[in-house]
């Protein structure tokens, strides 16, 4: 089998240099990969640039190489397109169906997935036209995956900034793992919650655990490269943010129940991966606690943190909304797992089993995600991102 054919569209916007590093990831990581850029996209990094680093000639219109019929092979060819950066102007194009230029042509001829990562400034983001283009292109079955907030062109910040390109480059990984072009989360809100809530004791100490977020973000990043609209509920991570994904950054417990219930008030799905403290101290010192001579410490007096998962499970935001829970165990992990699916009233709960050196912070894990229809799928050991889409392999057939 040949390598996987790409094709990197490149439009007209400052971020157009952020895309030479994609291709670079794409290529190294044995993608052969054709760019087609804009005319526009040439005013920002030459052709020269593109060809070198492809190792394919470069062109911009139908009118090259015309013996080859590139406005038709390209696309058909194609096992993906990612268009990146995808400008105003290259969405309302791709929305429309115009077919003015190569990119487009490939657009239209394409019968593989397509992914746009679109960049502009917030105004023109947000326009009105530029909604309807790209929920025109998301039903579709394209994915086009949220800008990321930061610095734009000029002294301006605000949404509209190109994802990191490691970041790009994961949804496409993603993408044509899968290989399918309708994407199954198309048209849906999901939120996850990622990582470990600290609750403090004074300004400098809190109570924590030992969750590192690898798996709410994995889990993060397929719903997006799946075509879903996703907010991540962010504890105390310090991960980057996850391309096309909306992060919420929280701190205790209960920052993180106000975010999730928020979110969650439109939201298809709803994934609580976060691990979230049971007890919260009962008192915040306002200053440091210090150490009294001849003194033992006082003890700590704890109280309960709202049952987020159980909320959510009862209250149910929106109706036919899948809620799925995390049930870290450290023993009788199954038996527990259907103990806490009970309780808790949710759809799935996915129980590992954790320790010192097992699951948190590490690249891989295992699990049995549990059914309330009663169902028990085991996950062998793998990357989180596997049990990740397993995850939404499940939540997708509850939700259709
Ligand atoms: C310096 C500069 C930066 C630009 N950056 C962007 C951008 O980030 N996003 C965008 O949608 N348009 C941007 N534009 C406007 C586009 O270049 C313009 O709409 C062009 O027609 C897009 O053509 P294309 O979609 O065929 O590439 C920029 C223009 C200039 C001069």
């Amino acid at each position: 089998m040949g390598k996987p054919k790409v094709v990197l569209g490149v439009s007209g916007g400052i971020a157009a240099y952020k895309a030479c590093e994609l291709l670079r990831r794409l290529t190294e990581s044995g993608h052969d990969v054709r760019v087609v850029p804009t005319a526009s996209a040439l005013h920002f990094v030459g052709a020269a640039t593109w060809s070198a680093l492809s190792g394919h000639p470069v062109s911009t219109e139908v009118w090259d190489d015309v013996h080859e019929v590139p406005h038709v092979r390209i696309g058909q060819q194609a096992d993906l397109v990612v268009v990146a950066p995808a400008t105003a102007d290259t969405l309302a194009r791709a929305a429309h169906g115009l077919a003015d230029d190569l990119l487009t042509n490939t657009l239209l001829t394409a019968r593989c997935p397509v992914v746009f990562a679109p960049a502009m400034h917030t105004e023109m983001w947000e326009h009105p036209a530029t909604r309807e283009n790209v929920a025109t292109l998301r039903r579709r079955g394209a994915v086009v995956i949220e800008p990321a907030v930061g610095r734009l062109t000029g002294v301006d910040t605000g949404k509209g900034r190109l994802p990191e390109p490691a970041e790009i480059f994961e949804v496409c990984r993603r993408v044509l793992a899968r290989g399918v072009a309708e994407p199954d989360l198309a048209g849906r809100h999901v939120v996850v919650s990622a990582g470990g809530t600290r609750e403090p004791l004074d300004p400098v100490r809190f109570l924590g655990n030992r969750s590192s977020g690898k798996q709410g973000y994995a889990l993060a990043r397929t719903a997006a490269a799946r075509g879903a609209r996703v907010t991540l509920i962010a504890a105390n991570t310090g991960l980057p943010d996850p391309a096309g994904v909306d992060v919420v950054q929280v701190g205790t417990a209960v920052q993180l129940r106000e975010a999730v219930l928020k979110a969650a008030s439109d939201a298809d799905a709803v994934v609580m991966a976060a691990a979230v403290a049971d007890f919260r101290p009962a008192a915040y010192a306002q200053g440091k606690i210090k150490k009294k001579d001849g003194q033992e410490p006082d003890p700590i007096v704890l109280v309960r943190n709202p049952d987020i998962l159980a909320e959510i499970s009862a209250d149910r935001p929106r109706p036919g909304q899948v809620i799925v829970g995390f049930a870290a165990e450290t023993d009788d992990v199954l038996a527990n797992g259907r103990t806490k699916l009970k309780r808790k009233a949710c759809d799935l709960l996915v129980v590992n089993e954790v320790g010192e050196r097992k699951t948190f912070g590490s690249e891989e894990n295992e699990a049995v995600i549990l059914g309330a229809d009663g169902s028990e799928t085991p996950v062998p050991p793998g990357p989180k991102e596997a049990l990740a889409e397993k995850v939404w392999d499940l939540v997708v057939t509850r939700l259709n």
